[in-house]
């Protein structure tokens, strides 16, 4: 598959099937996700991979719209560490180029995935804050659920040129 059939066959995948993730396909999703541009490349993330059932679990508890941590094989929580920022307000734009790059490397790898917001919504930060130990400094960005997809997807026209301007607004 090349980058753009990745970019535009790319859905959200909320159902998978009960089949196991290898650690190499989620090093290889890791290994995009650490690819991506940050503010000055100052890379401010951190990954927490939850495998633990358990766990997966207990997220919608505290995230409504992730009730797909149920099924999922695993998640993502991409972080960011803001005890060291070089370049104040943008860790949010390196963590949403990271968590893009998840998406579509799971994509490319045949897996579905599906974006979960977390950050600015405080119950679900400290939700996960409290069930994953997280330490101070530490802000839960979003949630990535992953599997082998038990639904179909495929490309969308969402493309539209009166929202497109040339030069001047
Ligand atoms: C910032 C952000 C937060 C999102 N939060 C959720 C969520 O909590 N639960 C969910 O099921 N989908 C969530 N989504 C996925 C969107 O619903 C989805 O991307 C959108 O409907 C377009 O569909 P597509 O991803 O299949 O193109 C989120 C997406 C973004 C970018």
């Amino acid at each position: 598959m090349d980058a753009l059939e990745c970019i535009n066959t790319r859905r959200s995948i909320r159902k998978y099937l009960d089949k196991e993730v290898s650690d190499d396909l989620i090093k290889q999703i890791l290994e995009a996700a650490m690819t991506a541009p940050s503010a000055g490349n100052q890379q401010p993330w951190q990954f927490i991979v939850i495998k633990d059932r358990k766990l997966l679990n207990k997220i919608p508890e505290f995230h409504e719209y992730a009730q797909m941590c149920k099924e999922a094989n695993l998640a993502i929580l991409v972080c960011a560490d803001t005890s060291s920022l070089r370049h104040e307000g943008m860790w949010e734009q390196d963590c949403s180029a990271a968590t893009q790059n998840i998406l579509l490397a799971a994509h490319a790898l045949g897996l579905g995935a599906v974006w979960c917001g977390v950050y600015p919504r405080e119950p679900k930060m400290n939700g996960f804050t409290q069930l994953l130990n997280i330490p101070d400094k530490i802000i839960p960005f979003s949630l990535i659920p992953i599997g082998y997809p038990a639904q179909q997807s495929g490309k969308v026209e969402r493309y539209k040129k009166e929202k497109i301007h040339f030069d001047r607004w």
